[in-house]
């Protein structure tokens, strides 16, 4: 059984994806232990709760410095001893020692084709406002596993998704969570969870 830790921030739409992929068959060989979120107000949490998954919140808000919150987020994620961590729409930086203590061992997903509209400053509805001013006709997303930069580790899955004559950044945000992100997250899980993911490179 791999051991799963995600990390939200927001919604958790991501997080009902896996919720839902691992219910119904789609993720195998695979248990959800925890949930971290750095936001007390996430619906995420709730989601969570509703499958009586253990959900905390550690908030930079609660630590007077960022070391003190890097060392509460790094000690949270330990304590459920995970094989892998899922960033699911975790809009924190990730302390380099927990990119060193799980190598190979996080994901991500990301709302573009990266290397398009990624990188520092392009997270949520920031990706899908770039990709509407800068006019391109396909998006998309990206689960990749992370490194010590921002979306630039190996890449493990890709899905391209239309961009349509008026869209606004929240209906192609919303496009393309149903076709890309909900679809390539979980399959990632599962693939990783069943051997199928090779690392080290790109993958
Ligand atoms: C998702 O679109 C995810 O790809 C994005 O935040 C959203 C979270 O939605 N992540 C990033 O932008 C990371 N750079 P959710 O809480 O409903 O899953």
């Amino acid at each position: 059984m791999l051991k799963v830790v995600v990390c939200v921030s927001g919604g958790g739409t991501n997080l009902q994806a896996i919720l839902d992929a691992v219910d119904n068959g789609q993720i195998t060989n695979t248990e959800i232990v925890g949930v971290i979120s750095n936001n007390a107000g996430a619906y995420a949490l709730e989601r969570a709760a509703a499958k009586n998954i253990p959900a905390v919140c550690i908030s930079p808000k609660d630590y007077e410095t960022r070391e003190l919150f890097n060392e509460a987020l790094l000690a949270g994620v330990h304590k459920f001893e995970p094989d892998l961590v899922v960033l699911a729409g975790f809009l924190v930086n990730i302390p380099p020692q927990m990119v060193s203590d799980f190598k190979n061992r996080i994901i991500n997903i990301h709302p573009s084709l990266i290397p398009s509209f990624c990188g520092k400053g392009f997270y949520g509805l920031k990706v899908h406002e770039g990709a509407l001013e800068r006019g391109v006709k396909v998006t998309g997303a990206t689960v990749h596993f992370v490194d010590d930069g921002t979306d630039t580790g190996p890449i493990i899955f890709q899905k391209a998704v239309e961009v349509k004559e008026g869209d606004t950044p929240k209906v192609l945000q919303q496009r393309v969570m149903e076709e890309a992100e909900w679809v390539i997250l979980p399959k990632a899980i599962n693939d990783i969870a069943n051997g199928k993911v090779k690392i080290g490179g790109n993958v």
